[in-house]
């Protein structure tokens, strides 16, 4: 191993490891826990829209959810699959006024209320953008199972990124976990995926 190879490669084991994490966080969501655990994804949560209102999981009881963890600042997972969910959404038909899509972030400290509900809508305006404070992140993020954590920035007070798992929960009309769909999928399939979980 020259130290040419370690240059190279080095920039890429934190994606490696993000990639490992999500691989392995997709196995305990999709294998034998999903059947039997479901209780043991998701629950109570309260948290702010974009409006600046407190949004908690009783509101939005009635529809399904489509839950994803992520930031604003996220260079290509989180737009990526945000596309793809506004994309599943037209492809859904009447199906999709059921679904109610809700981008968490797991940056609070840049992704104020504002901030989160503007970048969420400006992908499709059915989707809400919800932050809230450290705890209230910390406690939703437990909740479901996401593995997160802020890289420090090169130098103080710049930029930075954070690693984040990469699913989507979908959770039925009374709030209880039935599905986990893959967040880097096209449009028509995640649609497709998750209508056949739909009544
Ligand atoms: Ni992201």
């Amino acid at each position: 191993m020259t130290q040419k190879f370690f240059r190279q490669v080095l920039p890429f084991a934190g994606l490696l490891a993000v990639a490992a994490i999500g691989v392995g966080a997709w196995l305990y969501l999709s294998g034998s826990f999903s059947e039997t655990s479901v209780g043991g994804i998701g629950g109570p949560f309260s948290l702010t829209n974009g409006a600046g209102q407190t949004v908690t999981d009783r509101d939005l009881r009635g529809r399904y959810l489509l839950v994803y963890f992520g930031y604003t600042f996220c260079p290509d997972v989180c737009p990526t699959t945000l596309n793809e969910v506004a994309g599943a959404l037209d492809k859904l038909g009447p199906k999709a006024a059921l679904l109610q899509p809700l981008f968490i972030t797991v940056d609070p400290a840049r992704d104020t209320a504002k901030v989160v509900g503007e970048y969420a809508a400006a992908f499709s305006p059915q989707i809400i953008g919800l932050t809230g404070t450290p705890e209230q992140i910390a406690a939703v993020a437990r909740a479901y199972r996401v593995y997160f954590t802020a890289n420090k920035p090169a130098k103080a007070g710049g930029d930075y990124t954070v690693d984040h798992s990469s699913i989507l929960y979908l959770m039925d009309k009374a709030g209880r976990f039935v599905a986990p769909i893959r967040a880097d999928q096209p449009a028509e399939q995640m649609a497709m995926e998750i209508a056949k979980h739909m009544d």
